[in-house]
């Protein structure tokens, strides 16, 4: 028995939550020979900002691990082959059912913090976030094959902050890039890009981290922007496209387990998309493998989710006969 068209539009509703780079919503999903197919939508590229393709398959990983997670709360786990047919690479995953299983509460608890989870622009608070919480954000890259790198230390942090600040720089002197984050920006209520309410505050020369700019809150000038966040850096093995899958779908187990240790987290590329700012950081890690994704953690603001597009735009679903 393979899946249904209704399981399909109730765990894409689930997998549309993802984030995904100036919102953009890169994927469809479809069901074919009774399995359950993610394909990264190549109408919805940024070709300036991620001409590689890196940034959707991030995200169509990270839509894939919510599509995993729903169907295995629904009792329907899937056994997952990803990058299915060489011929057709776009294809991220393909997903057939598995044996019929209860939820582990891991899963539920994950499945839980999919609607509460949005990206957390604004400052976080001086707590810091507990050595519990900590592992359990490693291991929730590690139970994905990844690593996740906590960067501890002044130095360490004002090392990888300048990496990062440099990368902005560079993107932000390209005008096609900066023409399409403008033109994912949102001052209208609509269903994909970024909304201006949820941009972080306006930057200050004195910031430590490189916030890309969606809106900008005002903010009273010449304060720092927050005392101490936590900065890791998600990384994995290799970097070929599949490697990239793999990593979206740690970056959404890391988020997801954030969520549910009440942590806000937002994402930082601009490190990894300047190719010699990817390979600083990667040095300056002397990890073995590739940083995929930086981001920051801490107790923060309540925010709210971002609108995304209805499940049924992102379906296609077979042709019934008439
Ligand atoms: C590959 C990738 C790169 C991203 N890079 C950034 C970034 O550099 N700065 C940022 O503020 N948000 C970044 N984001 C977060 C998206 O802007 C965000 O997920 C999207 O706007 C949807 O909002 P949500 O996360 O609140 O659901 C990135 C997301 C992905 C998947």
């Amino acid at each position: 028995m393979g899946y249904t068209v209704r399981q399909l539009r109730a765990a894409g509703a689930d997998a549309v939550r993802a984030p995904s780079l100036h919102n953009t919503q890169p994927w469809r999903f479809r069901l074919r020979d009774g399995g359950i197919e993610v394909a990264v939508d190549p109408r919805r590229a940024l070709p300036a900002t991620d001409p590689t393709g890196w940034g959707a398959r991030i995200a169509c990983g990270a839509a894939l691990f919510n599509l995993r997670l729903a169907l295995a709360v629904a009792g329907t786990p899937a056994t997952v082959r990803l990058r299915p047919y060489p011929a057709d690479p776009d294809v991220v995953a393909r997903l057939e059912p598995d044996v019929p299983r209860r939820p582990t509460p891991t899963e539920q608890s994950l499945h839980g913090a999919i609607a509460r989870r949005f990206s957390n622009r604004a400052p976080f608070w001086p707590d810091p976030v507990p050595a519990e919480a900590r592992w359990r954000l490693g291991e929730a890259a590690r139970a994905e094959t990844c690593w996740l790198e906590l960067v501890i230390g002044t130095s360490a942090v004002n090392a990888l902050a300048e990496v990062a600040r440099s990368a902005h720089r560079v993107l932000e002197r390209d005008p096609a890039y900066v023409a399409e984050r403008v033109d994912w920006m949102r001052s209208e209520p609509a269903p994909d890009g970024v909304p201006a309410a949820a941009g972080g505050p306006q930057s200050e020369p004195q910031d430590l981290l490189p916030q890309r700019g969606f809106g900008a809150r005002h903010r009273a000038p010449g304060r720092d922007f927050e005392p101490e966040p936590l900065v890791a850096v998600l990384g994995t093995p290799g970097n070929t496209a599949t490697d990239q899958v793999v990593a979206g779908q740690a970056l959404q187990r890391v988020l997801l387990t954030a969520t549910d240790a009440g942590l806000g987290a937002s994402l930082l590329s601009q490190p990894i998309e300047v190719p010699a700012a990817r390979e600083a950081l990667r040095l300056s890690l002397g990890r073995f493998g590739t940083p995929q994704m930086v981001m920051r953690i801490g107790y923060g603001q309540p925010g709210c989710a971002t609108p995304r597009r209805p499940v049924d735009e992102v379906l296609d679903l077979p042709v019934v006969p008439a």
